[in-house]
Formats: structure tokens, sequence, C-alpha cells
């Protein structure tokens, strides 16, 4: 894992929570998770099209554990291309999301120190800007906004006040228009049984 995790995890020793990558014996308690803070709607989003069959971009599937070990939040980004560019080229983003902290633990900062660890993983693997749909009230502390995103669709209904953008690098989504696409890497399916 990157020094920025690291790091958080030095500076947040005392605390009851450290940050972490997601690891495969984490999957079951981060879906559980994801049903109890988001509900039974939440495989029917737009955004979940640009995640259906795709793995996470690398190093970008982050957790909280409590003292346990025990995931507490989750927060993932993926591969997208935003729309292309005013020479025709496909824009490289992140999509983020889901972002969701056990509502047993909302509210102890938890949510925002994911984000935080997800926006410099992100900056220090190199990439040019993070969009997510959510709540403008909540993600424009991180520095996310609709601004960036008026030329941009997702491919489905959705809340063109709730997708937002954050840029990495300065003017990245400059000239962004058309819809998201999904870019990442395909899960890998399980071989075909060969008939005898
Ligand atoms: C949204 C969520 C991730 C916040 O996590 P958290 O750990 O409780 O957040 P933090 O402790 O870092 O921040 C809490 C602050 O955010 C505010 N906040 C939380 N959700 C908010 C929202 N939807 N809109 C505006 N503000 C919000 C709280 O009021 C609180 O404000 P305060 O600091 O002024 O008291 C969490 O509530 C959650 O998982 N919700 C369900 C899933 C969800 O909606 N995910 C986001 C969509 S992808």
């Amino acid at each position: 894992m990157a020094a920025v995790v690291d790091t958080l995890r030095a500076f947040f020793a005392p605390s009851t929570f450290v940050i972490d990558s997601e690891n495969a014996g984490d999957v079951v308690a981060r879906e559980n998770l994801l049903d109890r803070a988001m509900g039974p709607g939440r495989r029917r989003k737009s955004s979940e099209k640009l995640r259906r069959g795709r793995v996470p971009a690398e190093g970008l599937a982050l957790v909280a554990r409590d003292r346990d070990g025990h995931v507490i939040a989750t927060v993932r980004l993926w591969n997208v291309e935003a729309g292309i560019d005013r020479e025709g080229h496909a824009v490289p983003a992140l999509l983020l999301g889901p972002l969701a902290v056990d509502p047993t633990h909302e509210g102890k900062g938890i949510g925002g120190m994911l984000m935080r660890a997800a926006i410099e993983e992100a900056k220090s693997r190199g990439h040019g800007a993070i969009l997510l749909v959510g709540d403008a009230a909540y993600y424009e502390r991180f520095g996310f906004f609709a601004e960036r995103t008026q030329h941009l669709v997702m491919p489905g209904p959705f809340e063109r006040n709730r997708f937002l953008a954050l840029e990495l690098k300065e003017g990245w989504l400059e000239g962004a228009a058309g819809m998201l696409v999904a870019s990442g890497r395909k899960l890998a399916l399980p071989p075909l049984k060969r008939a005898a």
C-alpha cells in the first residue's frame, strides 16, 4: 500500500479505526455493510453500470477497520472514460463509489478520513480527476462540484446537481463531453466446464 495510507495509519494510531487496503477476505463484510448502509436499491444505480463486471482501479479499494480488524467503512474508485476532449481523445478519470460507513459508526469522521485517503491515493497514482454521484452538501467539503460535469452524462438516469467532479490535475476535465464509459480491467470469469 502506498505511503499515503501508511501515514494516515500512523497518524491515527491512537484512534479507534485505521484506513487500510481492501483484501479478498473483506468482500463479504463489505457487501453486508453496503446492504445495511444503502439498502437493496443500491444495485439499480447508474453508477453500478460502470462498475459491474470490473475490478476497482489499482490500489483504490480502501476500507476502515475497527480495533479488531472488522470492516466498518468502504470506498472504491473505478477507471472510466469521462467522454472526449476537444481533440476527440477519451478523457481517463475515476468514478468514486459507493462510499459507506457502518451506521453504528457514523458521525465519527470515518467517511471524511476515507475520502481524503482515497483522494490522496488517487493523486499519488497520477490520476487526473474523480467523478461521483452523491449529495453535494457532503462532497463539496472535499472539493467536488457539479461545474466540471455539465457536458458529461451517466449511462442511465441521474440527477445533474448530484453529478460532481474533483480535478486532481488542474484543467483535466476542461472541455470533457459525452457519456461515461467503463474502462477498468474486467473481472475474470470462472472457466466454462467442458463437456466430457
Ligand atoms: C455519508 C456517509 C458516508 C458519511 O460518513 P460519516 O463517517 O458519518 O461522515 P463524517 O463523520 O466524516 O462526517 C459527518 C458530517 O457529514 C455530514 N453528512 C453526512 N451525510 C451527509 C449528507 N448526505 N449531506 C450533507 N452532510 C452530510 C454530517 O451531518 C456531519 O456533519 P458535521 O461534521 O457538520 O457534524 C455515511 O453517512 C453513509 O455511509 N451513509 C449511507 C451511504 C451513503 O449515503 N453514501 C454516500 C453516497 S455514495
